[in-house]
């Protein structure tokens, strides 16, 4: 039985099970995600549904990405709920083995996850100014009640020499 003071345990380290109301299913914003892919130039979105994929080829929760391969330049906006590390943990994976991955998640620099997947670790953080609005399933949307960042892992190859 998960008491309350697990609960609030769980959401020291972790951050909440997912701050958006229907958490999971929160679109990316067009116009944001469309900035990225132009410099990116995403081969596929590993996080995604028939409805709200940004691209052509996508993994779905039906699917399940975790166990799928992450290969070229990746697009994530995960569920932000505790499985966040267990998705970091997949993209910088993923980038070890050559693909770029490039998240959106909400800029929780207290949590355990982000110290142990993305502070002093991925090759670049970008911490979103102003608050995002994200798309729900019926078209509407909704501004989101945390910051955001943009986590980026590249592959070995490509990081910086660090000296
Ligand atoms: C926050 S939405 C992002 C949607 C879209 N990729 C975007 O950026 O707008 C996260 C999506 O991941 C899907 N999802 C949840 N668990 C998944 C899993 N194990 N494998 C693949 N997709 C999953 C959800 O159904 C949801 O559509």
């Amino acid at each position: 039985m998960t008491t309350f003071a697990d609960q609030c345990t769980q959401t020291a380290l972790y951050g909440s099970t997912d701050d958006r109301p229907d958490g999971a299913e929160w679109a990316t914003p067009k116009s944001f995600f469309d900035k990225l892919d132009e410099e990116f130039g995403f081969t596929l979105d590993s996080c995604a549904s028939a409805t709200n994929h940004k691209v052509d080829n996508y993994y779905s929760k039906e699917q399940d990405s975790f166990s799928l391969p992450w290969t070229g330049i990746v697009w994530c906006n995960p569920p932000y709920g505790k499985e966040i590390g267990k998705w970091l943990q997949k993209g910088r994976n993923a980038a070890a083995q050559g693909a770029t991955v490039v998240f959106l998640i909400h800029a929780r620099t207290d949590t355990r996850w982000f110290h142990e997947h993305v502070y002093k670790i991925a090759n670049e953080i970008r911490f979103v100014k102003g608050r995002l609005k994200f798309t729900h399933q019926d078209g509407t949307y909704q501004s989101a009640p945390f910051p955001s960042m943009v986590v980026i892992y590249r592959p070995p190859c490509l990081k910086p020499k660090i000296i």
